[in-house]
C-alpha cells in the first residue's frame, strides 16, 4: 500500500513538474518549509484563526479513530511535513507525507494522515493505511505564505481540503473534487517544541 502511494505520487509529482515550475513553499516568517520540518498549522487569523489538531471520533460499534479537525482557542499540534524526494525545501510539487509529532493520552505507531471514505465527502484521519499523499499548493497568488492541501489518491483522483461540520460540531478536514468550494486556507508557523498540551485533546462520543 504504501509502496503504491509513494509510485504514484512521484508519477504526479513528475508529470507536474514537467510542466511548470516549482514555487518553494513558506512559513509565517518567509522561511522556506523544511523537509522534515515540524510546524503548527492554521487558517489565516483574519479569516477565522483555527488551529489544526486532532480529535477522536466514536464508532457506532465503539472503536475509536483520530480525526484531524480545525478549533479555535487552542494550541496546533507539532506537526512534521516531509517529502521522500531528497529535497531540502519543500515546494509546491513535492509529493508529502504529513503527521502529528505526537498524540496526548494514547500511543500510536503511526501518527500519519491519511484520507478515508466519509459521509460527507473523504475526511482527513490518522494512522489508517495511506491511501495517497498531500501536495501544498497556493491558495492565491495575490496572498503570500497562504495555501491549500491537495490530496492525490494512489489510484490518480485528486481534490482539495475543505472544512465540514460533522454531526459532533467539529471543524473536520474533508478532501472534495468540487472545484467550487473554498478550500482551507493555511499558515505554517515554525514549532520548536514537541509538546502537545493534553486539555486540547477533544474527545467526542
Ligand atoms: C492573513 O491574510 C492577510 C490578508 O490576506 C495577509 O495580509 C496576512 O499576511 C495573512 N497572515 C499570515 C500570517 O499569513
Ligand atoms: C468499527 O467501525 C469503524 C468505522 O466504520 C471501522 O473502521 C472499524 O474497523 C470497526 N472496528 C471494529 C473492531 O470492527
Ligand atoms: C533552501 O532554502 C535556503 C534558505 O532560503 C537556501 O539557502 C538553500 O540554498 C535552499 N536549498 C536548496 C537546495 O534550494
Ligand atoms: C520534530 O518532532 C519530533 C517528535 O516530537 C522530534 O523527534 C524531532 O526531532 C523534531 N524535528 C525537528 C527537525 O525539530
Amino acid at each position: 500500500m504504501k509502496t503504491n502511494a509513494l509510485l504514484a505520487c512521484f508519477f504526479f509529482s513528475a508529470v507536474l513538474f514537467a510542466i511548470t515550475t516549482a514555487e518553494i513553499v513558506l512559513d509565517t516568517d518567509g522561511d522556506p518549509l523544511k523537509n522534515g520540518g515540524n510546524y503548527s498549522l492554521s487558517t489565516n487569523y483574519t479569516i477565522g484563526g483555527k488551529q489544526i489538531i486532532g480529535a477522536f471520533i466514536e464508532h457506532p460499534n465503539g472503536s475509536w479513530s483520530l480525526a484531524v479537525v480545525a478549533k479555535s482557542y487552542v494550541k496546533g499540534w507539532p506537526t512534521k511535513i516531509a517529502s521522500p524526494c531528497p529535497t531540502q525545501n519543500i515546494t509546491t510539487y513535492s509529493p508529502l507525507w504529513i503527521s502529528f509529532c505526537k498524540v496526548p493520552t494514547r500511543r500510536s505507531e503511526n501518527l500519519l494522515w491519511t484520507v478515508t471514505p466519509y459521509p460527507v465527502g473523504e475526511a482527513v484521519m490518522v494512522g489508517e493505511p495511506l491511501s495517497g499523499c498531500f501536495f501544498i499548493k497556493p491558495f492565491s497568488s495575490a496572498k503570500l505564505h497562504q495555501y491549500k492541501l491537495v490530496f492525490f489518491y494512489e489510484h490518480g483522483k485528486c481534490g482539495h481540503v475543505v472544512l465540514k461540520t460533522d454531526s459532533h460540531g467539529n471543524y473536520r478536514l474533508v478532501v472534495t473534487q468540487d472545484e467550487t468550494e473554498q478550500p482551507l486556507v493555511l499558515v505554517f508557523h515554525k514549532e520548536t517544541s514537541d509538546e502537545v498540551v493534553a486539555s486540547d485533546i477533544s474527545m467526542v462520543v
